[in-house]
């Protein structure tokens, strides 16, 4: 490829071009990673423009239905593109969600395939090349097998996801996603480390362990449990971060807590959907946990030496909340003090048990509810980020905001840190900063980087 690079750009026919795109959560953000390594090694180049592009990938998310909705509206502006000769493959949780019916709707499309089934993509990919168009991977969602790959095409030389456990098996009653990406499987921890070292070998100093219910993860050989990898890839030379998202309440034990205390490197945040501030709503999504079984956690993580930031997740409007189940969550996020809310309006999805569940709460209702606690959260995180006024922090180096002058990153509790330097040579990208907080927004932070 080296020699004769402008030959082989003109000789490069479209064929074996790809373009992606991306929609859902992290571990879709990193299943692409994984995707995209897969099909360079398979001799595909990508392109960041669809025209360019023989084949086009689609990463669904169908997690609400707007989401959803979403796909099929990319999917028939992918219409007008057929003509053209390009092939179309729909992969993640709506090609598993509605298989192939995606056929039906969307007949130019050629491969279907859920995420419990991208080992099986080279295979794949030697049949879409060979003409079919009728391909599918749908049927992997009982394996034991997750997707490792050498091949991982990471977007970021300095920050790396790597999912330890992949599925779920705790089907709350809302969620998709047991269906989508099938029962819960856990790598070895040996494949986890020797990964997490592959990457500080590499230069990655800051790595996000990923996984739906990230701690429910059960090392498949047995030698290790969460928080020992949590703090083996913490204490690796070159690691200077390692995160982990997403935690699930049942799941969250206090060793998770002790290792954070006990290892500086793991990062002093945790990410724990609480989905419902009310008991009778808990027991009704299947959460399996009540308000003072959460708040127990809480006061665990409160308890810790280092202070560690909370965020949530939280549904409004789920069938049967009242405006006192509501005033319940509403009051949750006085007595815990999150550093961050992800609030949505509930969803009805398909396949779910709560698709059966009458509605009972309008959409204005569901609207006007998801205002009040967004507002009066903003307020709290006015006041909570407030506590890190004159503090002295460290920040990983994100980007350039030429315009402002500022130079942005990230805090170990995840923050966004925009910060001046006295220095005419900017820090580079990747680098640690020490800077102190000169002013504070509900959202992130503002300072000057001091000499360490
Ligand atoms: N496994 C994680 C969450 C994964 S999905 C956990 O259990 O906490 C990410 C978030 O999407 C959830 O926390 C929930 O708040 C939201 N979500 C999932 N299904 C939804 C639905 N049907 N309607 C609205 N929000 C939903
Ligand atoms: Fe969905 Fe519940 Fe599993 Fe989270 S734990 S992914 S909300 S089923
Ligand atoms: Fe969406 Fe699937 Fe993730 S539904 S949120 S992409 S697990």
């Amino acid at each position: 490829m080296k020699f004769l690079r402008g030959g082989i750009l003109a000789l490069m026919s479209t064929e074996k071009t790809f373009y992606i795109e991306t929609f859902g959560c992290q571990m879709n953000a990193h299943d692409s990673e994984k995707v995209i390594g897969t099909l360079e090694h398979e001799g595909y180049t990508r392109v960041e423009d669809e025209e360019a592009a023989g084949l086009i990938l689609y990463n669904t998310c169908s997690i609400r239905d707007k989401a959803e909705q979403k796909v099929f509206h990319r999917l028939n502006e992918y219409k007008k593109m057929q003509g053209e000769g390009k092939k179309f493959a729909v992969i993640g949780c709506v090609a598993q969600q509605e298989g192939e019916k995606i056929f039906e709707k969307a007949p130019y499309v050629s491969l279907v395939s859920g995420s419990a089934s991208y080992r099986n993509l080279p295979e794949m990919l030697v049949r879409l090349e060979a003409g079919e168009n009728r391909i599918t991977g749908l049927d992997d969602r009982q394996t034991d097998e997750t997707f490792d790959t050498e091949f991982t095409a990471r977007s970021n030389p300095h920050r790396g996801y790597i999912t330890i456990i992949e599925g779920c098996d705790k089907f709350c009653s809302y969620c998709v996603v047991p269906y989508t990406r099938g029962k819960e499987r856990s790598r070895t921890s040996d494949s986890v480390l020797a990964e997490a070292r592959r990457m500080a070998d590499m230069g990655y100093t800051d790595i996000q362990l990923l996984g739906q219910n990230v701690n429910s993860y059960r090392d498949s050989s047995g030698k290790r449990t969460f928080a020992e990898v949590l703090g083996a890839i913490g204490q690796m030379a070159g690691v200077r971060r390692v995160r982990f998202t997403t935690s699930h309440p049942r799941d969250f034990t206090q060793d998770i807590i002790d290792v954070i205390d006990a290892v500086p490197q793991v990062c002093d945040h945790v990410h724990l959907p609480v989905q419902s501030g009310s008991s009778i709503v808990l027991k009704a999504m299947q959460r399996e946990y009540t308000r003072e079984w959460y708040l127990e956690r809480i006061a665990w993580i409160k308890a810790a030496k280092r202070e560690i930031s909370m965020t949530t997740d939280i549904i409004v409007g789920f069938p049967g909340e009242t405006e006192e189940d509501f005033e319940q969550t509403a009051s949750l996020l006085d007595e815990v003090g999150y550093d961050g809310v992800f609030a949505f309006q509930y969803s009805p999805r398909p396949n779910t048990p709560a698709i059966h569940m009458e509605e009972t709460v309008g959409v204005e209702v569901k609207a006007a509810r998801l205002q009040r606690l967004m507002d009066r959260q903003r307020e709290l995180q006015r006041i909570s980020y407030g506590r890190h006024l004159g503090q002295v922090m460290e920040v990983m180096v994100e980007g350039y905001n030429r315009q402002r002058g500022q130079v942005t990153g990230r805090s170990s509790q995840n923050k966004t840190v925009n910060f001046t330097v006295t220095q005419p040579i900017l820090p580079a990208l990747g680098s640690y900063q020490t800077v102190r907080i000169t002013q504070t927004f509900p959202n992130s932070l503002v300072g000057e980087a001091v000499s360490a």
